[in-house]
């Protein structure tokens, strides 16, 4: 998502002590050297974390057709270049503070136009579903991307236990609440607890996956353990992390970078290199790892299977 400098987070989004905080810890680590190269308007960390200690292997998964066969993003880039604001605005927060984070145990509340509603263990979540290994791109709203072999299962799959009544157009996600795990919750960058949402065809659409893992590995928590959205096509940002609760909702949902700012991000998001960002073009981007910019693929990609969802539909009002 959006990097803002602490000096570009408005007063009303932010305490004066955050800014304070925030701009302690930049001064600091510029001040150190080892903070962050600005390159083509992407900050790369520059780091030496180990990634992620302990993580239980997922067993023998199957191979979806579903996946790209592209070279892979490196374990090491997948969880140590991360959004997630829970943690903290940079890329580097995630990494450094995702044992903050307890997932087990955990639970999912099913809600709202569904005949089976309720709270779930998160094993009985997904006890009946079996796992298999999706290479996906991730290509995020700053024009960066990357090839991740997740590990999960069909949203799709899911969605049909809870039997969605007729007045389920929308399924709504949100992420835990929970600043004592969550540090960047004491900070008001985004309205908290996360949320984002899908069109009930676009969730029950086969490319929309709920992951638990990836490398074959169960999900590090930087990357949102224990369960997450991959919906491949659309920008990061609806792929919300640390879900504990899918509501399914007659009128379309609200969503953290709508709320936060809707002239810059819609509620379909979906990749495309004709509509700019408001700030920059999305023409191009960078796989991480590499130093060349490629041209993006209007639905990142994926154009031939989900096109057909917005057929009639002007993108360009409905980015
Ligand atoms: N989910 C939550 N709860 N909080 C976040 O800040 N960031 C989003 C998305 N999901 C985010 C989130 C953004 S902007 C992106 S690009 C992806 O997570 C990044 O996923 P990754 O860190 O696994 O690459």
């Amino acid at each position: 998502m959006l990097i803002k400098k602490p000096d570009d987070i408005k007063p009303s989004e932010i305490t004066s002590e955050s800014v304070y905080q925030e701009r302690r810890r930049f001064l600091g680590m510029a001040a150190a050297g080892t903070a962050l190269l600005a390159s083509g308007g992407i900050l790369l960390p520059q780091h030496g974390f180990s990634a992620t200690p302990d993580l239980k292997s997922l067993g023998k998964l199957q191979k979806s057709p579903f996946s790209t066969g592209e070279e892979l993003s490196t374990f090491e880039e997948i969880t140590t270049y991360n959004n997630f604001y829970e943690f903290g605005i940079f890329k580097d927060d995630p990494v450094r503070k995702a044992d903050l984070l307890k997932t087990d145990p955990w639970s999912v509340e099913i809600a709202g136009e569904a005949e089976v509603t309720g709270t779930f263990n998160l094993e009985d979540i997904l006890k009946p579903h079996p796992l298999e290994e999706r290479i996906y791109r991730l290509r995020c709203v700053e024009a960066w991307s990357m090839v991740v072999p997740w590990v999960g299962f069909p949203l799709g799959e899911l969605i049909k236990r809870f039997k969605p009544t007729s007045k389920a157009k929308y399924v709504a996600f949100t992420t835990l609440y929970d600043p004592t795990q969550f540090p960047g919750q004491n900070y008001k960058t985004l309205k908290w607890p996360y949320v984002e949402g899908l069109r009930i065809d676009e969730a029950m659409h086969p490319l929309t996956i709920l992951a638990v893992g990836l490398y074959g590995k169960e999900m590090p928590n930087q990357n949102g353990a224990p369960i997450r959205l991959v919906v491949p096509w659309k920008y990061g940002f609806k792929s919300i992390k640390s879900i504990v609760k899918i509501t399914f909702s007659e009128q379309q949902p609200q969503t953290s970078w709508t709320i936060s700012n809707a002239s810059e991000y819609g509620f379909y998001s979906n990749v495309n290199p004709a509509v700019d960002h408001p700030r920059w073009s999305q023409k191009r981007e960078r796989r991480i790892g590499e130093f060349l910019k490629r041209e993006t693929l209007p639905f990142n990609g994926y154009a031939d299977q989900v096109a057909s969802l917005y057929s009639g539909m002007d993108l360009k009002k409905h980015y």
